[in-house]
């Protein structure tokens, strides 16, 4: 019954999240990853369906379960993780870039299992900046990113929201304990157009209720 009366805030919103880590090929067999768990950004798209909003949840390989009415689309590199954004982009009202995307891919992939003994030298290439792409977007929606930071964390977050044009960034210090890769509590400062604000240490699913929370009000 509380479901039907909870305030559904997001009720005519449509939002995509990126979640995960990608894989980027090395051979037919081999890849470079992360170790991101996806568990923040598959807590964010549970989160954004409670309020009532459409989700698209663009995911890298992870252990999880798609949250209860989320339209899940499973991706491995960062490059087929930005066509499925661009393919569903259009006309929504957010975008929230969690996924660990792989800063760089192997330049080139060899279509015969690369054999073992012999030295070789691997070349990497730059990913394209998912999130720089759809916050430039113009109409667009409104933009939240991630930056899990080592040091200096509100500066480079601070640095990061400028340089990519995003109307939010989520910074965590990823030192901190309990708030690292993998784990299911994080604590993160919002920074924003009117806002900055350190959100309360806790669950990663109340982390992101925490964050949707203070966006619903701007996307109304
Ligand atoms: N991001 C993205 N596409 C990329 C790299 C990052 O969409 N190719 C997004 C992430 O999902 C996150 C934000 O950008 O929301 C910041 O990611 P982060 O790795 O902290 O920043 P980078 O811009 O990659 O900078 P660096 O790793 O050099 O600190
Ligand atoms: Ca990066």
């Amino acid at each position: 019954l509380r479901l039907h009366l909870a305030p559904k805030p997001l009720a005519d919103k449509r939002v995509v999240v990126t979640a995960g880590p990608t894989r980027e090929p090395l051979d037919p067999v081999r890849f470079v990853s992360n170790h991101s768990s996806g568990k923040m950004g598959y807590a964010l798209a549970g989160a954004a369906a409670e309020l009532g909003a459409a989700v698209t949840l663009v995911s890298g390989p992870t252990e999880l379960s798609a949250p209860t009415g989320v339209e899940r689309i499973a991706v491995e590199t960062a490059e087929e993780m930005l066509a499925a954004v661009r393919a569903r982009i259009g006309g929504s009202d957010l975008f929230i870039g969690c996924a660990a995307v792989s800063d760089h891919r192997p330049e080139e992939v060899p279509t015969h299992k690369r054999k073992g003994k012999e030295p070789f030298a691997l070349a990497l290439t730059p990913n394209p900046d998912i999130l720089a792409e759809v916050a430039g977007l113009d109409p667009g929606p409104l933009t939240l990113g991630f930056a899990a930071e080592t040091h200096e964390v509100l500066a480079h977050g601070r640095e990061k929201r400028a340089a990519k044009g995003v109307d939010w960034i989520a910074v965590n210090d990823v030192t901190e304990a309990g708030a690292g890769f993998g784990g299911d509590t994080n604590r993160v400062t919002l920074l924003g157009p009117e806002v900055e604000e350190s959100l309360p240490f806790g669950t990663k699913r109340e982390v992101a209720r925490a964050l949707l929370a203070r966006l619903a009000p701007r996307l109304a």
